[in-house]
């Protein structure tokens, strides 16, 4: 499915340290049409759910958390629409998820009736905060309550023999979770679910508020992958939240100290300050020559998905997609990224000074990397001439184009077009 072309610049087995790097993809599952969803201010309607759906399949997620479909009615629909309507690639998992509560397990395998294989995800949540102040229950309690959860979801499960279910539990605020707890709670979960490395369980690990660095959540995502029980029978997943700024940092951390999976959205979107970004996230093994196993080389047509289904805007200088970040309006930037496109061949590795990644991976064009304001000099001013109008002008007249341009865009501030600066060239360089 991936479109753009593999870009190994790094050969991270050249590298003597860090001693640890990502060097492939983890198993990525997208919560957009869930957690994402749950954090709009107007929720997705199942048109749109529809057609965000489709956008993830087409980027190729193969888990895809679709709802809630026990707590609302549209996420039970939509979930009804991909099965009565036969819209779920065999290759790819619906997840959905659900509350360690009897009645909302019983109307989650309902609403899955007839799918082919699904992850069904119950969580309850763990911290001391939430056993104290919200749950008013103790340790014991609380573990009584996943316990109870995690026998319900294999009770029906055996309901519904001709469904492929796997099984995933999230102890929720596990980052505020004491560590040797948070273990014991999911050891029980595992005790009644009994998994196997040929059938394994999901165990997600929340950072559901992000309120620590990376590394320490690094540190409890490896204290948990060392003494959970039936490591061999776990995919280890991570959930990150952004309130701090960290949750790609958190995520890829996580999976340095052992994590198997990330869950995240698009772009970011999520409760509060939003989940891991995953296009972010793929962009950055993209970048160091891992592939990424996400077809992102058409991010503006997610771009106007997504917008359009969540009602929210991409910044333009978001991360790898935003439309201004492959854009140099100074002159030192721009001089550097002439003469290194000039001197890129088309088969060797990407050499571009400022510009991390060829553009054109991602469906861009070379127009709108150099951009001419008052900031810009000579090397953009001949990138301008030399890409839009086939000129090639000696160095003497690029200083002196560079000073007149200058003038004008102080007089008038803002950008100089590819015709002003065409016009200023005419009108200082040519005889009538
Ligand atoms: O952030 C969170 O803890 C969640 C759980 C339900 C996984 O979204
Ligand atoms: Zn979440």
């Amino acid at each position: 499915h991936r479109k753009y072309r593999p870009a190994p610049r790094i050969d991270l087995k050249e590298r003597r340290w860090p001693d640890r790097t990502i060097d492939k993809a983890p198993r990525w599952a997208s919560v957009d049409l869930r957690d994402g969803n749950q954090a709009l201010l107007e929720p997705m309607s199942v048109e749109q759910k529809q057609r965000l759906w489709q956008v993830l399949v087409e980027t190729g997620f193969k888990e895809i958390e679709v709802g809630f479909p026990s707590a609302s009615q549209p996420d039970y629909d939509f979930v009804r629409w991909l099965i009565d309507e036969n819209r779920i690639p065999a290759d790819v998992t619906v997840q959905v998820l659900v509350q360690a509560r009897e009645e909302l397990i019983q109307k989650t395998f309902d609403a899955l009736d007839g799918v082919h294989r699904a992850i069904v995800h119950v969580y309850n949540s763990t911290s001391t905060v939430q056993r104290e102040r919200v749950f008013e229950r103790d340790r014991e309690g609380i573990k009584a309550i996943a316990v109870q959860g995690a026998e319900w979801l294999r009770r029906e499960a055996a309901r519904h023999p001709n469904t492929e279910w796997v099984f995933q539990y999230s102890p929720e605020s596990f980052s505020n979770t004491e560590m040797d707890y948070a273990v014991e709670v999911c050891d029980a979960v595992l005790e009644a679910w009994e998994p196997t490395a040929m059938h394994p369980c999901i165990i997600n690990l929340p950072a559901t508020v992000e309120s620590a660095t990376p590394n320490v959540f690094a540190d409890q995502v490896e204290y948990f992958c060392t003494h959970i029980s039936r490591r061999e029978a776990v995919v280890v997943s991570v959930h990150t939240h952004n309130d701090r700024g960290s949750a790609v940092a958190a995520a890829e951390m996580a999976l340095l100290a052992g994590a198997d999976r990330v869950e995240g959205t698009l772009l970011g979107n999520g409760e509060r300050t939003g989940n891991t970004d995953l296009v972010t996230m793929a962009m950055n093994l993209y970048s160091q020559g891992v592939d990424p196993e996400l077809d992102l080389s058409r991010p503006d047509h997610i771009i106007q998905v997504y917008s359009e289904c969540t009602g929210l805007p991409v910044h333009p200088r978001h991360p790898w997609v935003g439309e201004l970040v492959y854009t140099a309006f100074s002159g030192s930037h721009q001089d550097a990224i002439r003469k290194c496109l000039n001197r890129q061949q088309p088969d060797e590795p990407w050499q571009v000074a400022y510009l991390p990644i060829d553009p054109h991976d991602l469906g861009r064009d070379y127009q709108a990397v150099i951009r001419v304001n008052s900031q810009s000099g000579k090397g953009g001013v001949a990138f301008v001439l030399e890409r839009d109008y086939g000129l090639r002008i000696p160095r003497w007249m690029q200083v002196e184009l560079a000073r007149v341009v200058q003038q004008a865009s102080e007089s008038q501030p803002g950008e100089v077009d590819s015709a002003a600066i065409h016009g200023l060239f005419l009108e200082h360089f040519v005889r009538e």
